[in-house]
């Protein structure tokens, strides 16, 4: 697959919001609402120094997936990957796999140490948890039983990324 990863603009909020709206089967409205208003903001705040960051892929000339990370407050370093999504059309065709590590290189340059991702044990998410755990092996760093609710875990995974010393 032919595969483009460029930054965020206007236009991409109707894609971003279709990616989502695409993956019901795993997120829910609020988090598709979530996913908007996210954007929304990032747009609306060009000048943030703290920004929330997007990564969109696209193939073909059409947007199949974006990504969004950011900065955790009060760390060195340690960045949240706040969503990724693929356009079911395009799973499993290694955009997420392409477009997380176009995240990373962004991340370490920024001097980026770790990046945490979170998803659910639901079963909705094997998937999900198998591209984290084997295509882009990431550390399962905790299992939170029952946290989203009775019999709905938090899984927290982690990537260490490679920091170059200064000389
Ligand atoms: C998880 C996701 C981002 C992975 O992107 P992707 O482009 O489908 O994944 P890649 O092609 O790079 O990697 C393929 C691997 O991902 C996993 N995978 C996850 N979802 C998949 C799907 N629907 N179809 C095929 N493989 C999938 C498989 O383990 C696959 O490896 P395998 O072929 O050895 O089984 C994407 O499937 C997606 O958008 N899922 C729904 C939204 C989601 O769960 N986001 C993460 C929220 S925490």
């Amino acid at each position: 697959m032919d595969l483009t990863i460029r930054s965020l603009v206007p236009a991409d909020v109707s894609a971003i919001d279709a990616i989502v709206r695409a993956n019901r089967h795993v997120f829910s409205e609020e988090e598709c609402k979530t996913a908007v208003e996210m954007v929304e903001e990032a747009l609306a705040k060009p000048n943030d120094p703290d920004p929330y960051q997007y990564r969109i892929a696209e193939a073909g000339g059409r947007v199949v997936g974006f990504a969004c990370f950011g900065t955790i407050a009060l760390t060195q370093g340690a960045f949240d990957l706040y969503w990724i999504a693929i356009d079911p059309s395009h799973h499993g065709r290694s955009a997420g796999r392409v477009l997380l590590e176009a995240c990373e290189k962004a991340i370490a340059g920024q001097g980026g140490r770790l990046i945490v991702a979170e998803t659910s044990s639901r079963k909705e998410y094997d998937r999900t948890r198998r591209f984290y755990e084997r295509t882009v092996s990431y550390e399962t760093a905790a299992w939170i039983r029952d946290f989203y609710k009775p019999g709905d875990d938090k899984v927290i995974y982690v990537k260490y990324l490679q920091v170059k010393e200064p000389r």
